[in-house]
Formats: C-alpha cells, structure tokens, sequence
C-alpha cells in the first residue's frame, strides 16, 4: 500500500466552502509561488501552465510509478487492487503503452457512436423520473447517477443490479477521512469483494456471449499478441470506474452550481443557441472543476523546472491551477463561455496519459445537459441555499453532495 499524502497540509484551506472555489489560492500560488516546496508533506507544488504540463508529460523526468502518492482508490484486500501483473496504468513509456492502448480499446470513436443513443436513454429515464416536482436535487437525480448508470450499462450490468453496483462503487470510492480509516477501510475491503464476485462470473459468461459493450471490448482487445485474463479485466473496470464516476458527477453538479450562482445568465443563453453548449462544457471543465491534481516521481536529479530536483521528490501538479494562468488564458478568473481556447485546460491530463476517458465524459455532459434543456426552460436557485450544508469531501476534493434546484418545465 503506498502513502498517502495528505492534500490539506499543502492548501490549508479555512472551510470547504474555499476549498470548493479556491480562486484566491490559485491566484497566490501563480503569482507569488509559482513553484514552492511544501515541508510537512514533502512534496514540491507547481501551478503554471507550462510546469504543470510539462510534470504531466516529461515521462523521461517525471515517473507515474509512485511510492508515495495524492490519489488513494480501491482497497487494501486482494480484490481492491485494480492492477495486477501486466496491467499497470501507474507505468512510464514503453511500458505504459500496452496498459493504455488494451485499455483504449474499450474507448474508440465506434463505440462512442454506439453508445450515444444509450447515454440518450438513461437521461430520458433520469428525466422522466422526476415526475412533475418544482424542486429536484440534481445531484441523486441527475449529476451522481447519470455517469454511474451509463458505466454499468457500458458494462453490461443488468438493469436491476444497478443499486446494488451503485452501492459498492460508492463505498469503493469514499475518501479516507482522519478519523475512523479503519471502519472506511472495511467498508472498501467488502464492497471490493462483493464487486470482484459479482463481476468475475459476467466477464466470464461476457466470453461466449459478446455484445457492444466495454468488457466485450477489453475481451477481445490485443497487443503484441496478448490478450487480458478475466481477473484483469475485473480489474480494469474497477480502474474505470475510479476514474469515470466521481470525474465526471462532479463536473455535472459544478455544471448545475455554476448556473445558479456563478453566473445566471448562462443556461438562458446556451438554451437559446445550443451550439454553444460544446465550449460551455468545456469551460466548467477550465473553471469549475477543482481541486484537480495529480503527482509524479522525480526520475533522475533535474532542475527542468528550475529547481534543483531529486531523484525520489514528489511534484503535485496542480491542474486547476493552471487552468487560471493569464500566461494562456485571458482574464482567467471570469468565466466565459465564449473563450476560443478553453479546451486548452489540462484537467484531462496531458501527454502519455491524458484520460481516455474524455471523449465520454463530454459526451454524458452534453448529451444530459441538452436533454435537461430539451425539458427544463429554466432554472433557479432556491431561496436560504448555503453552500457548507451541501458540500462533502471525495476523491476529487469538496464535491456537492445535494444541490436543490427550482425548475421551470416547458
Ligand atoms: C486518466 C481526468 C473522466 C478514464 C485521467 C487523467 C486525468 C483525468 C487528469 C490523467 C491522469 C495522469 O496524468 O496520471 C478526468 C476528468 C474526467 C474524467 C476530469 C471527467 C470530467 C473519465 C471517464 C473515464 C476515464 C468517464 C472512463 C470511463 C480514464 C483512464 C485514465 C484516465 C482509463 C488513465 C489513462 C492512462 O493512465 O493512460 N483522467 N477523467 N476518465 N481517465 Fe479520466
């Protein structure tokens, strides 16, 4: 088990609800900080643009095989450990590659297309089961399960074994807190093995029975003449939803948040020309999507970044930090839908493992979004709303757990 290092030594944030909109921060760390060493955790910290792209990217001087790192994910037991042997996305190239490119067999354009009217499917019924009420939270209704849902059809996983999936990828996924890590860290253990059990047996009766989904793809994918064993496979989907579920409810809920408060004007305007919709994604994935980092190991003694470097150092590359360098994106801190360049942010990563994944998180944004739109003329926020009641950590920082939202139907 590697150690974790501990995120909130580095920010110290005052409340969740700063953690939640760190633009200060950001803006101190850019401009007095750039690059700055953090004792407690001993970690370096680094925020620009070009740093932190090229922490991301220089596999040659920045490793992903880690001792010590930010994420923690899956669970201590056998079952909770999502690589095994071969597979090991925590690599450098070469031997990155192979893990990537099996993987991304699960992720091309052709079965993009095939899911489309899939992903159209689970937000109608998301929609359709809200009833006629005037005020819904989007967050059970719509942000947190719309990704969990389409994953487990992506799957395969019958309809009526959703709860129980959504269950154990919930617990899978719980951040570990200060206190009580003993009875989280069971709660992980079991969920993990109640998910090992139920998956193995599909992916093996997947084998003979093959369809347009992604254990179907991860079993026939190949390189170099290898192919995945079930117990990889089991693996691997427990990787994906790790790194599909949290991503991308957070980015739908920040999307909601954003619309209320941020700024109200912007749903009015998207729905009156939905072609804007692709860019304003894109934006919340710029502006809204905090805390985004992600950590590497110094491979060899270097002062690239123009800090002496060594052999071991852990850099957290802080992603959403960048995403606010005026160096690249003009008047970084307003948010606008309008930006020509904001699908420059780095919140996908960059380089050799930029998120495969990426091409369907905008899909399920934009698909869910322009349904809601289709249905929803307007929205608004509900009166005495505070932040801090709604707010709860996870793996991708102080997330929404509940977002209470009045909606106008057509
Ligand atoms: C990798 C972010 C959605 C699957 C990454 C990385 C980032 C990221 C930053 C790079 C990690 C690194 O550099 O070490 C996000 C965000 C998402 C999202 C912000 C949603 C808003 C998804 C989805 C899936 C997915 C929906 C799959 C269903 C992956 C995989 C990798 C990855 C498999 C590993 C690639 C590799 O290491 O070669 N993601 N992700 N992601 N993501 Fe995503």
């Amino acid at each position: 088990q590697k150690e974790i290092i501990s995120l909130a030594e580095i920010t110290q944030f005052r409340s969740a609800a700063e953690e939640f909109s760190p633009f200060e921060w950001y803006k101190h760390k850019l401009e007095q900080e750039p690059i700055s060493y953090n004792e407690a955790t001993n970690s370096w910290n680094v925020f620009r643009y070009d740093d932190v792209k090229r922490v991301l990217s220089d596999h040659e001087y920045f490793s992903s095989v880690r001792t010590r790192t930010t994420i923690s994910v899956g669970a201590d037991n056998e079952e909770g450990q999502h690589a095994s042997g071969r597979i090991n996305l925590n690599s450098d190239p070469p031997e990155h590659r192979k893990s990537h490119s099996l993987l991304s067999a699960a992720f091309t354009p052709r079965s993009l297309k095939l899911w489309e009217p899939r992903i159209h499917e689970v937000v109608r019924q998301l929609i359709q089961d809200m009833g006629d009420e005037p005020v819904i939270d989007i967050v059970p209704a719509f942000s947190g399960a719309l990704p969990t849902i389409v994953i487990a059809d992506l799957l395969g996983v019958p309809s009526e074994d959703r709860f129980l999936f959504k269950t154990w990828v919930d617990h899978l996924f719980l951040p570990l807190p200060k206190e009580n890590v003993e009875d989280i860290q069971d709660l992980k253990r079991q969920a993990a093995k109640n998910y090992y059990s139920y998956l193995y047996p599909h992916v093996v009766h997947k084998r003979t029975n093959l369809a347009d989904d992604i254990i179907s793809d991860l079993i026939q994918a190949e390189v170099d003449g290898e192919r995945l064993t079930d117990d990889e496979i089991v693996r691997m989907t427990m990787f994906i939803l790790g790194a599909g579920i949290e991503t991308t409810s957070h980015l739908l809920a920040c999307t909601f948040y954003s619309f209320l408060y941020d700024d109200e004007r912007i749903y009015a305007e998207v729905q009156s020309n939905r072609e804007l919709l692709p860019n304003t994604v894109e934006e919340m994935l710029r502006y809204r999507f905090h805390v985004a980092k992600m950590d590497r190991t110094v491979k060899t003694d270097n002062d690239v970044l123009g800090v002496p470097l060594k052999k071991g150092d852990v850099v957290i590359a802080w992603m959403s930090a960048a995403n606010m360098d005026k160096e690249v994106f003009e008047d970084p801190f307003t948010l606008n839908i309008h930006r020509p360049n904001n699908k420059k942010h780095l919140t996908f990563g960059s380089g050799p493992h930029f998120c495969l994944g990426a091409p369907l998180a905008r899909l399920e944004a934009n698909i869910g979004l322009g349904l809601f739109m289709d249905h929803f003329r307007r929205i608004e926020p509900v009166p005495g709303f505070k932040l801090e009641e709604h707010l709860t950590p996870s793996a991708a920082g102080q997330t929404l757990a509940s977002l209470p939202v009045r909606v106008h139907r057509w």
